[in-house]
């Protein structure tokens, strides 16, 4: 596990909730390496007391030495499968970007949660994994372990995708809902930090750039086409006055942060912006930290997935449904 913060935790706990049923598909696992700046870079091919890590208690004589290369770190633990749930940088994607390749060359699967490596190396990693006849997968960057990649990679085959539309931000919908409910965006704001949905400098969501990523990372890969996050036409919703949002929803069309793809010619057109959606559409009911996105193919004219109050937990089963499809077969 590279990263071990809240989504590779949540992920420990449901790993050990569900060994029953992993059992029962014919795996079994023991996490034989943890790594981040703070812990260091753990291993023991026997496996490790997490616990004892996570308590900050873990016995150093239990521990194999630091690897001060990666490559080594995942040599030591003997690998098969590295979970990477570091923070995203959005501007390169590393170091992730370095761990999932360092992974697919020991010849272990890299499954994340992370957009970064998604954005900036998609197409390098796929070929690096096949190549090393592995599974890069990273089912959770999207909509918090929904399927989404693995709807369009295993079961539409041939499907053409033509655009897609939907709310992929949480802090943003929760923000606007609270205004709604007569908070001012401040408190709005304030009060989405204190349920712990918004980060203390939550400007990233609030200036469009996390759905701006989101998006960027579905129109590469179910669109095939790449695209980074400063492509996507965006605005944010810190400029929607209270009133305003509290009047549109009163006159039965309320603001919504809404991403937007589409095909134009041999290229795709992306933006995230503030829109009034009408009563009419399913995209006004989606309210606080629930989001949703509408397909649109050339078979199914507008396939649509909700997804209801998310938490860390379905984010760490999109990286044991991964896990499943890569060591499974
Ligand atoms: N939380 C969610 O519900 C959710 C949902 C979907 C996707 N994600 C994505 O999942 C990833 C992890 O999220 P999280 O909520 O678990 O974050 P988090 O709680 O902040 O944990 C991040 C972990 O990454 C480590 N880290 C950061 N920079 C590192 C570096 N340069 N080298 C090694 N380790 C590093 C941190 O430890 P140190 O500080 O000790 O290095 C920490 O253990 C992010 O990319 C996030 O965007 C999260």
């Amino acid at each position: 596990m590279a990263g071990f913060g809240n989504v590779n935790r949540a992920l420990v706990r449901l790993l050990a909730r569900k060994q029953q049923e992993l059992r029962a598909l014919g795996i079994d696992y023991r996490v034989t390496g943890v790594g981040s700046r703070r812990l260091g870079w753990i291993a023991d091919p026997e496996g490790l007391d997490l616990a004892a890590i996570e308590a900050g208690s873990s016995q150093r004589s239990r521990l194999a030495p630091h690897a001060s290369e990666l490559c080594k770190w995942l040599g030591t633990a003997k690998a098969d499968v590295l979970f990477e749930a570091t923070s995203l940088s959005v501007k390169d994607g590393q170091p992730a970007i370095a761990y999932i390749r360092a992974a697919l060359e020991s010849g272990a699967h890299a499954i994340t949660a992370n957009k970064g490596p998604v954005i900036h190396a998609y197409r390098e990693l796929t070929e690096l994994a096949a190549a090393k006849r592995r599974r890069f997968l990273f089912e959770s960057a999207v909509m918090d372990g929904v399927p989404i990649f693995s709807l369009f990679r295993e079961n539409l085959p041939a499907v053409q995708l033509r655009g897609f539309h939907g709310i992929l931000n949480s802090t943003t919908n929760l923000i606007l809902t609270g205004m709604e409910q007569g908070l001012t965006f401040e408190q709005s704001l304030s009060r989405a930090q204190q349920l712990g949905i918004a980060e203390t400098d939550a400007s990233h969501d609030i200036d469009g750039w996390d759905a701006a990523v989101k998006v960027a990372a579905l129109v590469t890969v179910l669109m095939g086409i790449q695209m980074r996050p400063e492509a996507v036409k965006r605005q944010g919703i810190a400029t929607l006055a209270a009133a305003a949002v509290r009047q549109a929803r009163a006159e039965g069309k309320p603001f919504k942060l809404v991403c937007r793809a589409h095909r134009a010619g041999t290229d795709v057109e992306a933006s995230v912006g503030p829109e009034q959606v009408p009563l009419t559409d399913p995209l006004a009911l989606v309210n606080g930290t629930s989001s949703m996105i509408c397909f649109e193919t050339d078979i199914f004219p507008a396939l649509t997935i909700t997804e209801n109050d998310p938490g860390v937990e379905t984010t760490a089963y999109g990286m044991l449904a991964d896990f499943v499809r890569a060591v499974g077969d």
